[in-house]
């Protein structure tokens, strides 16, 4: 297969992009890969909402930008953080135009939440599945747009450059350049090529790599592990998001998200003594931002010896809240836990990857013809720790500049005709049907531990040293059977995972303080020197 435009993903990210250049060039076929269905994927389960400077007499982009650069501890690149907040708003417009709906007031205004960070009401939402009706607005618009064609359940597994032709490539080569990918079709288990002039990854978090996360199965890593393996550039791995308060529901994987819109709301967080502790740990209380809270649950926990803390959402206006969050509503329910009687247990769990591919601020990674946009990626935007609601946000705008820099770059690459005439097909010459598939499984739970055990939300240097030793023999063992056996998404994931979790260790290793969400009690002051620990 070979094409101009190819996406890996089909998020909020690799849709957006996906469309926009599909409408550019509607003589051109654009093709999507997707590892499973089309809407399997982080950003369908999205809750809270978007952010975005909507109300411009109480609000404005110096508010927005403020609240991120706060929330982002002295690391957020402050040029792209002021083309987030201002293009933001243009971005959304154009997503109500594909048909999102978000809801409104009773005056017909759209009705603006609050989360952790935020100092004004800023964030759009649809209920409490914000994710879910923009996935759906966007599928739909893809739908209407002839020349994009979406391949699902196609895994991708790595993206071919001069290394594949038989050139060493480095870290130190300067000019790596994508040529495309090698993708294994489930359904065939066979292994095929696509050449493309552009490859865009929008590839979305690593959630899965630690035993408690709101991600879904999806959330691998696999963009991230691609391009360290290819030799590109990953920054700030480090930061990983702890969401505060998932649902403490024991044995349920991915855990299920109370969005921190039900603390913009009202919800207050108690201890098992039913002691509202957010007090002692910031004077925003509740809504302080993430990392903040997550570290304050994590200290309640431990001090009391309990695996969660409460929710209490009893004072709550009962048909507001149902009205708002229906389906969190539903869930708890579900569950034997009618909300406006019962706290809610609650726990934090691993929800957003804030490091990344490094890109620029037109989304170009270090590797030629290749861009990465969305969770994927790290533009500089949210620092040390994202500011809640600006991921959606992230993901459009820059969907916008990876598009409008294509346009550019694909004249170019056109002119200048150095594509090279042959790829090799992928190798699968002495591998054999894997005899235990149970050694992959059993090598996953064994990672997701180590993370969770060693890296989680309080580190220390001791702590690291033993998740790194644990990492290099599941990363030599895994390396071996991958060698030996016929390739399959299991295997790609483990390998892919034990990657990021390798790149989030050495990345906390390297950062010898403690920052927005990288805490390491070794380490508790801040370094003077700001930088991002690029691998
Ligand atoms: P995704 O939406 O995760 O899409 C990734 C795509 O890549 C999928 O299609 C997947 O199949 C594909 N893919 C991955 N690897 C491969 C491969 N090897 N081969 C082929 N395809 C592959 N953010 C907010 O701003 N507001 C919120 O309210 C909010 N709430 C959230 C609630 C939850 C429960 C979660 C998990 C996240 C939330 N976030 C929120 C974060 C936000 O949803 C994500 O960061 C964002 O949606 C990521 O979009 P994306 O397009 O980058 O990736
Ligand atoms: C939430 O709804 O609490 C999640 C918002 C986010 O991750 O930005």
């Amino acid at each position: 297969m070979q094409t101009d435009f190819l996406v890996i993903g089909s998020g909020i990210a690799g849709l957006t992009y996906s469309l926009k250049v599909a409408k550019y060039y509607p003589e051109k076929q654009i093709i999507v890969i997707t590892k499973t269905q089309a809407d399997e994927t982080n950003t369908k389960y999205a809750q809270g909402g978007i952010a975005g400077v909507w109300d411009e007499e109480k609000d404005s982009y110096d508010k927005h930008i403020e609240d991120t650069l706060i929330a982002g501890d002295g690391l957020c690149n402050e040029k792209i953080v002021e083309i987030v907040v201002k293009e933001g708003p243009e971005r959304i417009k154009e997503i109500i135009e594909y048909g999102a709906r978000f809801d409104k007031d009773a005056s017909g205004e759209y009705s603006l939440g609050k989360e952790g960070g935020h100092s004004e009401n800023r964030i759009l939402h649809h209920k409490d599945v914000t994710g879910q009706e923009m996935e759906r607005a966007l599928l739909e618009e893809v739908e209407r747009t002839h020349n994009i064609r979406l391949i699902k359940h196609c895994f991708v597994i790595d993206i071919i450059t001069q290394h594949h032709l038989g050139y060493l490539v480095t870290k130190s080569t300067t000019d790596i350049t994508c040529y495309g990918v090698y993708v294994l079709n489930v359904h065939s288990n066979a292994v095929e090529k696509i050449t493309s002039k552009i490859t865009l990854l929008a590839t979305g978090g690593n959630g899965q790599v630690y035993r408690t996360t709101t991600n879904p199965r999806i959330a691998t890593g696999d963009g991230v592990a691609m391009v360290y393996r290819a030799k590109g550039r990953i920054e700030n791995m480090e930061f990983i998001q702890f969401h505060p308060t998932a649902l403490f529901e024991p044995g349920v994987s991915p855990s299920f998200l109370i969005t921190e819109a039900v603390r913009g709301d009202g919800g207050i967080l108690r201890n098992k003594q039913g002691e509202a502790f957010m007090e002692h740990y910031d004077e925003r209380k509740d809504l302080a931002p993430r990392d903040i809270v997550a570290r304050a649950i994590d200290n309640e926990m431990k001090k009391n010896g309990t695996e969660h803390v409460f929710l209490d959402c009893r004072h709550m206006d009962k048909e507001k809240f149902i009205h708002h969050f229906p389906n969190i509503y539903q869930k708890c329910l579900s569950i034997g836990i009618d909300v406006t009687q019962q706290m809610i247990p609650v726990a934090p769990a691993a929800h957003y990857s804030c490091g990344g591919i490094k890109t620029d601020d037109m989304g170009r990674t270090s590797i030629k013809h290749l861009y990465a946009c969305g969770e994927c990626a790290s533009t500089g935007l949210h620092g040390a720790n994202r500011l809640a609601s600006n991921s959606l946000l992230e993901a459009m705008v820059f969907g916008q500049r990876c598009f409008t820099d294509s346009t550019e770059l694909i004249e170019e690459i056109n002119n200048n005709n150095h594509f090279p005439s042959e790829l090799p097909d992928w190798k699968a010459k002495g591998t054999t049907e894997p005899k235990e598939m149970i050694l992959i499984t059993q090598t996953r739970k064994e990672l997701e531990q180590i993370m969770s055990d060693y890296v989680g939300i309080v580190r220390t240097d001791v702590r690291l040293r033993r998740a790194m030793r644990r990492l290099d023999l599941l990363y030599e063992e895994t390396e071996s059977l991958y060698r030996a056996t016929k390739v399959s998404p299991q295997m790609c994931e483990l390998r892919n995972l034990i990657t990021v979790g390798y790149l989030i260790v050495k990345g906390a290793e390297f950062r010898k303080e403690s920052r927005g969400l990288h805490y390491n009690t070794d380490h508790l002051e801040k370094s003077a020197l700001l930088q991002n620990i690029i691998l």
